[in-house]
């Protein structure tokens, strides 16, 4: 049954049992008898719809905060205050390596990748009610999580931190409908069945996968009623291809008992628990599109020009519906426009650049391998950036911009975003 044909009261019903459930989506799944996709459906359709469930003798005064998010009031303070601790307490772990105590060039173990930290995420309270008739996503390219830990135990990202900070700020700012990561979040080098697999990013691919888990539950928190989708990209399906050839009797595994539509042991959603924070995960790259509306989507992206535009690939005969794209690392616009039986009509074709590091920290083309297995070097051709879009639903309307980001800094409709934390490490 469609969760978008449930009633007020059957969504009302279910947001109160998750509720009293601790607010953990598979807890609240099961106990419910329905699949965890179905119960973030149904989360979803309950802050959609603005419903907010009805007091009960023992909820005391009304908060509008609380009810807004369908948390306990005696909780909400007590949630907010505990992920904040523990996203800084994770942060000092990783800053100090005490978190991957094993994981050191010289150290003898090989640690066995396990899921990202479980977090408790309370939702921060709405700044801006939602338009009715326009709708607002943030655009987050290429992040390209990961890092390593060099021979004196300091741990060097691939991921920026200050960009992820400035738009982290962007979307408590705009409070979009969406959120859309277009894919390459984590960078797994090692995984690659292409390029060169070095040791000293093999030991860390668990620092991604931490620090990817905690920065859904950041944006969750960030964005409390927001769609949150991540799409796949060529990094991402890394992980798939490299269990297919080298791993098979491990593909496709799940745990015990799990439902049908649950993920594999071995896949990102699973191991960033992105169904605990109410992100939805796009798979199947290249073939993967997100579409905003009738006449705009959003793709990872397989199409590269070195030298030139990469936009005007997406601008060809065959391309009659405007595309937002990634993979490239690079801030790039064009339009066209063609006759059609309505009119003229104009297609877009856009990249809002990249969030990750463009000092040579990510394994490219141009970067070299030193004798103790880390990169050196190569600067490419990549800006750093994100996109705001504001669209109609339906064969609607739609408007682009792009904000780039310059050493930590961005500037968006007379807001300074200035990032926090350091380029290179966690
Ligand atoms: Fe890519
Ligand atoms: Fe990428």
């Amino acid at each position: 049954m469609s969760f978008s044909r449930l009633s007020d009261e059957e969504v009302i019903s279910y947001a109160r049992f998750h509720q009293a459930h601790g607010g953990l989506v598979k807890e609240s799944a099961e106990d419910f008898g329905i699949s965890r996709t179905a119960a973030s459906r149904r989360l979803r359709a309950f802050r959609e719809r603005g419903l907010s469930i009805p007091p009960d003798d023992h909820s005391g005064l009304p908060d509008p905060e609380a009810d807004a998010f369908a948390v306990e009031r005696s909780e909400w303070f007590v949630e907010k205050q505990r992920l904040q601790d523990q996203i800084l307490e994770l942060r000092k772990q990783l800053r100090e390596g005490r978190r991957h105590a094993a994981v050191s060039v010289d150290g003898p173990s090989w640690p066995v990748v396990e899921p990202g930290p479980r977090l408790n995420v309370a939702p921060a309270p709405a700044i801006r009610p939602p338009s009715r008739e326009w709708k607002t996503a943030v655009i987050l390219p290429d992040i390209q999580m990961g890092g390593w830990h060099d021979e004196h135990g300091v741990l060097h990202t691939t991921h920026d931190e200050r960009a992820l900070s400035v738009v982290r700020q962007a979307v408590r700012d705009i409070q979009p409908d969406k959120v859309i990561g277009v894919g390459d979040n984590l960078d797994l080098p090692n995984f690659s069945l292409k390029f060169v697999r070095s040791p000293a990013f093999a030991r860390d691919t668990q620092v991604a996968i931490d620090r990817f888990t905690l920065f859904g539950g950041e944006l969750r928190h960030d964005a409390p009623g927001a769609e949150i989708v991540f799409i796949e990209g060529n990094h991402e399906k890394r992980l798939t291809l490299w269990a297919l050839q080298c791993a098979a009797a491990a593909f496709g595994l799940k745990r015990g008992a799990a439902l049908p539509e649950d993920w594999p042991v071995l896949s990102v959603p699973y191991l960033c628990r992105m169904e605990e924070h109410g992100i939805e995960y796009l798979e199947g790259y290249p073939a993967n599109t997100y579409w905003l509306n009738e006449r705009l989507r959003v793709v990872h992206g397989d199409k590269v020009k070195g030298r030139g535009s990469t936009a005007h690939l997406y601008l060809g005969d065959e391309d009659r519906v405007s595309t937002i794209f990634g993979h490239v690392h690079r801030i790039e616009k064009a339009m066209k426009t063609r006759e059609a039986f309505s009119g003229p009509r104009t297609v877009l074709a856009e990249c809002f650049g990249c969030l990750c590091r463009v000092d040579g920290a990510v394994p490219s083309v141009r970067s070299g391998l030193k004798s103790n297995g880390q990169p050196t070097g190569g600067t490419m051709n990549w800006q750093q950036g994100f996109g705001v879009v504001e669209y109609q639903p339906g064969d609607g309307l739609f408007t682009t911009e792009s904000v780039p980001i310059f050493d930590g800094r961005a500037k968006y409709r007379g807001q300074e975003f200035v990032g926090e934390g350091k380029e290179a490490a966690a």
